[in-house]
């Protein structure tokens, strides 16, 4: 159950960034494991320039993954009092940054680092400013519980590192 969560939080990364798309192959691809996205695999195109966009094969993109991840990065009810989305610290028009020096989470607080911009986040091989998670899989959760940020506590422990 936690590791679909997870897999479709960082489909909704994917599809933030990589808003346009989608080609289905002819084939479905064969996913290791169980927990993996409903729907038919769908392939990414490359921004102009860029090599394929690396894709983990238990968490392939699908039409219904990428749609429902593009309305949770929307959704402030991801929030522990429904004011603060994704969007809110990676606003589209700023390049998926906010324009401040360090954000504001739920209930007005100030966070501790810069929100980066998600521009080509896919082709990342660690995440946030000190690299300390290895995957968009592994980094997708951490602000839904971080208390300076999104607050929900999932029994996990959420630390306010961002
Ligand atoms: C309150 C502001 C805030 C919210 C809400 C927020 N983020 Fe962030 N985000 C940050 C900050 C700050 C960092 C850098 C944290 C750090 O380095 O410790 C970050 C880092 C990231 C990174 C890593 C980027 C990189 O280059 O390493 C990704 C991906 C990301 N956020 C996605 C998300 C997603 C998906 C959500 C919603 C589930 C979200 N963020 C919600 C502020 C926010």
């Amino acid at each position: 159950m936690a590791s679909r969560r997870i897999s479709l939080l960082a489909a909704l990364i994917i599809a933030a960034i990589e808003g346009r798309l989608l080609v289905p192959p002819s084939a479905v691809l064969q996913a290791e494991g169980t927990a993996v996205p409903i729907g038919i695999p769908v392939e990414i195109r490359s921004p102009l320039g860029l090599p394929p966009v690396p894709v983990p094969r238990d968490n392939p993109p699908t039409a219904e993954s990428i749609a429902l991840g593009r309305r949770l990065f929307f959704d402030p009810r991801l929030s522990v009092d429904n004011t603060v989305s994704c969007a809110s610290c990676h606003k589209p028009s700023l390049a998926f940054s906010d324009g401040r020096q360090l954000p504001e989470g739920v209930r007005q607080q100030k966070g501790r680092r810069n929100a980066p911009s998600l521009l080509n986040a896919a082709y990342r091989e660690a995440f946030f400013w000190d690299g300390r998670s290895p995957s968009l899989e592994a980094q997708a959760q951490e602000p839904v519980q971080n208390p300076l940020e999104m607050a929900h506590d999932a029994g996990c422990g959420g630390e306010a590192n961002g």
